[in-house]
């Protein structure tokens, strides 16, 4: 029988923990098609779904609040194999008739487990294990029919598991990197328990999404904004592949693009897949708008609306086009489907091609919008795209605009460009691009002293920002050494004359963001 790649699946119902994405990702990692659904979901829509498993995320809650979320109890009384983490595993050990009670200590950070013997331990043969804790509750006695796998010196029940029913709990999270061995445990319980064969893989990825777009757009012309970014040149590729000259493509040059960008994107698209690209340079258009405006919203949205302006204008000279394709990706979806429940509050106004108007307001084709940035990236070069391309740190939509503080001009973009583009070259000649998540440089509008040569400088101050993070939710600043900072300091301050000073932004998120506008 073939198995088609999505046709084995696990459900992840979210309770809230931050830590829900991750455990998507580890799933896909091991080869498994892996999707979060609000904990609300009812048994009957689950079994719709035919998932080969189910796990439990963990959340802030606590199992005995008054107001506490759970889930159908028909879902726990099924043969579906479960696999509760944290305050999931609590969620399992009342509906069995075990008891939780708040501990008298929280456990937060690594703790060493002892294992006893249980099926999703099996492909781990170490005795003890390094695990990472983040608890108030615990599970105090093991509810009906269930044994106890693993114990740590704060809690007795670290880990159980109703072999017989296919049902497990763990107090601790594998899906963090702090937790040794964390992918095996999914591993045993995706691959032994519920019997899964791992055919969620870039090569077979690629294949279902050219159907997938096949069948959905037929002879349909699409068109794409592409930015630049890994998003939507992935998007771009796979259209192409599976629809050949029915795609347009369209990229408006905004003026606010990094050194030689979209000279490189024409290039890098066009060689590798033959793409051709409706080009549209607007430089003189943004900047324009954007003449005289310094409030950080304000400029974004001047941005957003002449794209949305221009585009339709480039669209416009393209006839019957039936669909509009976009780069989406999977957590994009999450996040604005609110599976939580909660709205989050807006930093941000973020940029992407949204409010577009009725003349566009077309069934839209999403290829990535079930898939994490890192499979984004793996399909990218499976479809051919350079490394360069598919490992560029991301950029966003508004550009440089958000990384030049104040007024935006064509001479300070210079200036930008040229620093970023200093420190982005040292960051590679180090080693370093790869190791950093998102490096750049800010243009400061302020004007500092300085001396070069025996001469005096009046000029403006340049901000490095380079930031680690798994998901650009929080990020840490990255510790570079004092060398290299000195040698890109030195660098710009030699080759760039309006500059006078740079300083390193060592801001965390939060409570800064990682952009600086
Ligand atoms: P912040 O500054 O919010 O950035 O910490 C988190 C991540 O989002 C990117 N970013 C944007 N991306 N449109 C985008 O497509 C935007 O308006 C936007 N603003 C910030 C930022 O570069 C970082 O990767």
């Amino acid at each position: 029988m073939k198995i088609s790649i999505d046709s084995e699946k696990i459900l992840i119902l979210d309770f809230g923990s931050q830590y829900t994405q991750l455990i998507a990702r580890r799933i896909r990692e091991i080869g498994v098609y892996s999707e979060i659904v609000s904990h609300q979901i009812s048994f009957k829509e689950i079994k719709k779904n035919k998932p080969n498993g189910i796990i439990l995320s963990g959340g802030p809650e606590s199992v005995y609040a008054k107001k506490t979320l759970t889930l159908d109890p028909e879902i726990l009384k099924s043969n579906i194999p479960i696999l509760g983490i944290c305050y999931g595993m609590q969620l399992i050990a009342q509906h069995f008739q075990g008891k939780v009670k708040t501990s008298k200590k929280s456990e937060f950070g690594n703790t060493s487990i002892k294992l006893y013997r249980g099926k999703i331990l099996q492909k781990i043969s170490n005795k003890d294990l390094n695990v990472w804790m983040s608890h108030g509750d615990k599970v105090t006695h093991l509810p009906k029919g269930f044994k106890k796998i693993a114990s740590s010196k704060n809690c007795s029940i670290a880990a159980f598991a109703n072999e017989k029913h296919k049902k497990y709990g763990l107090q601790f999270h594998p899906e963090v990197t702090h937790t040794e061995k964390g992918s095996k445990i999914f591993e045993s319980f995706i691959k032994d328990v519920c019997d899964c064969k791992a055919k969620w893989r870039s090569k077979n990825i690629v294949e279902k999404l050219i159907n997938d777009i096949r069948s959905q757009v037929g002879n349909g012309k699409v068109l794409l904004g592409i930015s630049g970014g890994v998003d939507s040149s992935v998007a771009a590729a796979l259209l192409s592949k599976a629809i050949g000259s029915k795609l347009e493509c369209i990229f408006v040059d905004n003026g606010l693009l990094r050194k030689d960008e979209a000279k490189q994107v024409k290039k890098d698209l066009k060689k590798a897949l033959g793409i051709k690209i409706n080009f549209s340079d607007s430089e003189a258009l943004f900047l324009k708008n954007l003449k005289g405006q310094s409030d950080p919203e304000k400029k974004r949205k001047i941005i957003g609306k002449t794209f949305i302006d221009v585009f339709l204008k480039e669209a416009k000279k393209i006839k019957k086009i039936e669909f509009l394709a976009q780069g989406t990706i999977y957590p994009d979806v999450i996040e604005s489907s609110g599976i939580k429940g909660g709205k989050a509050h807006v930093i941000k106004s973020h940029h992407n091609v949204g409010g577009l108007p009725d003349y566009l307001k077309l069934p839209l084709v999403e290829p990535l919008n079930s898939l994490f940035k890192d499979e984004v990236r793996k399909i990218g070069l499976t479809l051919g795209l350079p490394k360069s391309l598919i490992g560029r740190h991301p950029f966003p939509g508004p550009g440089l605009a958000v990384r030049m503080l104040g007024e935006i001009s064509k001479e300070k973009l210079e200036v930008l460009r040229e620093a970023d583009q200093i420190f982005i070259e040292e960051l590679v000649n180090a080693n370093l691009y790869n190791k950093v998540s998102q490096a750049f440089a800010v243009f400061l509008p302020i004007k500092s002293v300085g001396v070069v040569g025996d001469a005096r400088r009046y000029e403006y101050v340049i901000a490095l920002r380079a930031a680690e993070t798994i998901d650009f939710m929080t990020a840490k600043a990255s510790k570079l050494s004092h060398n290299l900072l000195n040698k890109v300091s030195d660098r710009i301050i030699n080759e760039i004359p309006k500059v006078s000073r740079v300083v390193y932004d060592i801001s965390s998120k939060p409570p800064a963001t990682i952009e600086w506008e």
